[in-house]
């Protein structure tokens, strides 16, 4: 596998990976979500540097193996401007072998470049994986709490 020959690039991604980002998405969550793909490629991929988005690629040869999206959100939740990653998946052959620990520095590199001192992220409390890897990272529960509720559907008219 390339990704464990260290042949793995990280870049910011371009419109010719979408379809693979997509079916790396398909693949993982078991949803084809194309145009929330389209969205999120024109929200985050076609950003420009002062925007503080980043939507980054792992590539080994012409696959894509792995993606990264995360920003800077200022002012959210009260907090001073802070870097949130909000997606992360590798393709299943390509785990273990180093690369999401790649993406998540080539994060941390722009934010760090952007003046950003923290980072956060939200996860599911069953998925174990993620959190394991995160952990991993050096990332610690933070003094936050997330809440929901359930809402009424509309009623028509
Ligand atoms: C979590 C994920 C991003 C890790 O990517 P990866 O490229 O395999 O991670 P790395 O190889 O850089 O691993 C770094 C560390 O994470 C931890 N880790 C990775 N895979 C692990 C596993 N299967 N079990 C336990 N710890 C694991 C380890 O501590 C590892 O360090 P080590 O290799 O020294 O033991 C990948 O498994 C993935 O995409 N999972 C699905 C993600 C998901 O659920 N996304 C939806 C929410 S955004």
């Amino acid at each position: 596998m390339p990704a464990s020959s260290g042949a793995v690039t990280v870049r910011p991604v371009r419109r010719a990976d979408l379809e693979q980002v997509i079916s790396l998405d398909a693949t993982v969550t078991g949803v084809e979500k194309r145009s929330y793909w389209e969205r999120v490629f024109r929200r985050y991929g076609q950003a420009a540097r002062a925007e503080q988005r980043w939507f980054l690629v792992a590539v080994a040869g012409k696959e894509v193996v792995g993606f990264l999206i995360g920003e800077v959100r200022d002012w959210e939740f009260g907090s001073p401007p802070c870097g949130w990653l909000f997606a992360i998946d590798i393709e299943p052959r390509a785990r273990q072998a180093g690369i999401g620990t790649r993406l998540l520095a080539a994060l941390c590199e722009g934010l760090r470049a952007a003046g950003v001192r923290k980072l956060r992220t939200m996860l599911s409390s069953d998925n174990t994986l993620i959190l394991s890897f995160f952990r991993s990272q050096g990332m610690m529960a933070a003094p936050m709490i997330p809440l929901e509720m359930d809402l009424a559907p509309a009623e028509r008219a």
